[in-house]
């Protein structure tokens, strides 16, 4: 099994290395994988002018998976939008077909106190956001800046959905519902646009072939309110693309760090790219501050949703149950009466768990 392995810019590289350490330890006990690595994002512009190389692209297509830090950070901001690093995982997801984008927020028992919600509020939640992934206001065309008749200028996006895409999505969110409780929430906010008005007809037609699963829909203001003030009312939530973005954010807080949350997106083959949530974080780069765990538990989705290594996916899993367990606590969830580590020594800690 080969996977492309992206590290990309700002704490990406420290995080992927310490996932990696744990797919080496896994390799050792005899897991077949192979894997090789390119620049991607910021590191990709600084060595060859473009955040996402063709040679970076062909090995993403040849793998069977990819591996994914983060990307980002302030020396390019001021970069033409193409050469920006974002681009680089924006042209990945739309070039492979990652439609599909897997974001599980749980809550793990040891860290309830560390969300900033009331504990009897988010402990024991469990809830998967589905996210459209290559389509809606991220990639709708017209959009640009342009300078009106008065001399002022305006920026403009434009959000759509064609119906086949808001179907496969649809389909997705189903399936996975059908996995879980059989209970699927679909926000949109079809009571101001029409891409979520078609966006509801289209899932209401799905649902058609999943009598067995609990179809409800709910504004996106209101599902935003709902998951600070009961986040177990909801188990799958399936959403557009702009609006799974914000909600995704905000659902890792309830967890207790954006650091926990790990990310599949799958093209329709069970073809994926893995990735933490969270973003390049340049303002701890490189101070062996950021936490891993987000990343080690997308290596573990990866095993499990592109790979079929179902149980070597479960050891990452208990093993980072483990190391909370043990209380062992990157700063970002640390807590009282836990053992503050760097980055290096939370992998180390899982590798050891293992
Ligand atoms: C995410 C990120 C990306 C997005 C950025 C880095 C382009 O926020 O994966 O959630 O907006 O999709
Ligand atoms: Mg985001």
């Amino acid at each position: 099994m080969k996977i492309a392995v992206l590290p990309g810019d700002g704490i990406g590289t420290e995080i992927v290395a310490q996932a990696l350490k744990v797919l080496r330890a896994l390799a050792k006990d005899g897991l077949k994988l192979e894997m090789e690595q390119a620049p991607v994002g910021g590191a990709a512009y600084d060595a060859a002018g473009d955040p996402l190389p063709a040679a970076t692209l062909k090995l993403a297509r040849e793998a069977d998976a990819i591996l994914f830090g983060a990307v980002g950070g302030w020396q390019y901001d001021q970069l033409p939008r193409a050469k920006r690093p974002e681009q680089a995982i924006l042209r990945l997801r739309k070039e492979l077909g990652l439609f599909a984008n897997l974001r599980p927020a749980k809550v793990f028992p040891e860290l309830v106190a560390a969300s900033t919600l009331r504990p009897e509020v988010v402990s024991g939640m469990d809830i998967l956001i589905l996210r459209e992934l290559t389509g809606d206001i991220y990639f709708g065309q017209p959009r640009g800046m342009r300078t009106l008749e008065n001399g002022e200028r305006e920026g403009f996006d434009t959000m759509r959905y064609s119906e086949s895409e808001i179907r496969r999505i649809a389909h997705a969110g189903f399936c996975a519902a059908m996995k879980r409780t059989k209970k699927l929430c679909s926000v949109d906010k079809c009571n101001v646009l029409e891409t979520s008005q078609l966006w509801r007809e289209v899932v209401v037609e799905v649902a058609k072939d999943y009598p067995g699963v609990a179809l409800s829909h709910m504004y996106v203001d209101n599902a935003a309110m709902q998951l600070l003030r009961d986040p177990k009312q909801f188990d799958v939530i399936v959403t557009g693309n702009l609006f799974g973005d914000i909600l995704s954010d905000e659902a890792s807080m309830l967890t207790g760090s954006i650091g926990m949350l790990p990310s599949a997106s799958l093209d329709a083959n069970n073809k994926g790219l893995y990735e933490p949530i969270h973003g390049s974080a340049p303002d701890i780069a490189g101070k062996n501050l950021a936490n891993p765990l987000a990343t080690i538990l997308s290596a573990a989705m990866m095993l499990r949703y592109s790979l079929n290594q179902d149980q070597a996916a479960d050891r990452i899993d208990a093993a980072v149950a483990k190391v909370l367990a043990r209380g062992l606590r990157t700063a970002d969830i640390h807590q009282p009466g836990t053992e503050k580590v760097g980055t290096v020594q939370m992998g180390d800690a899982v590798v050891a768990a293992l």
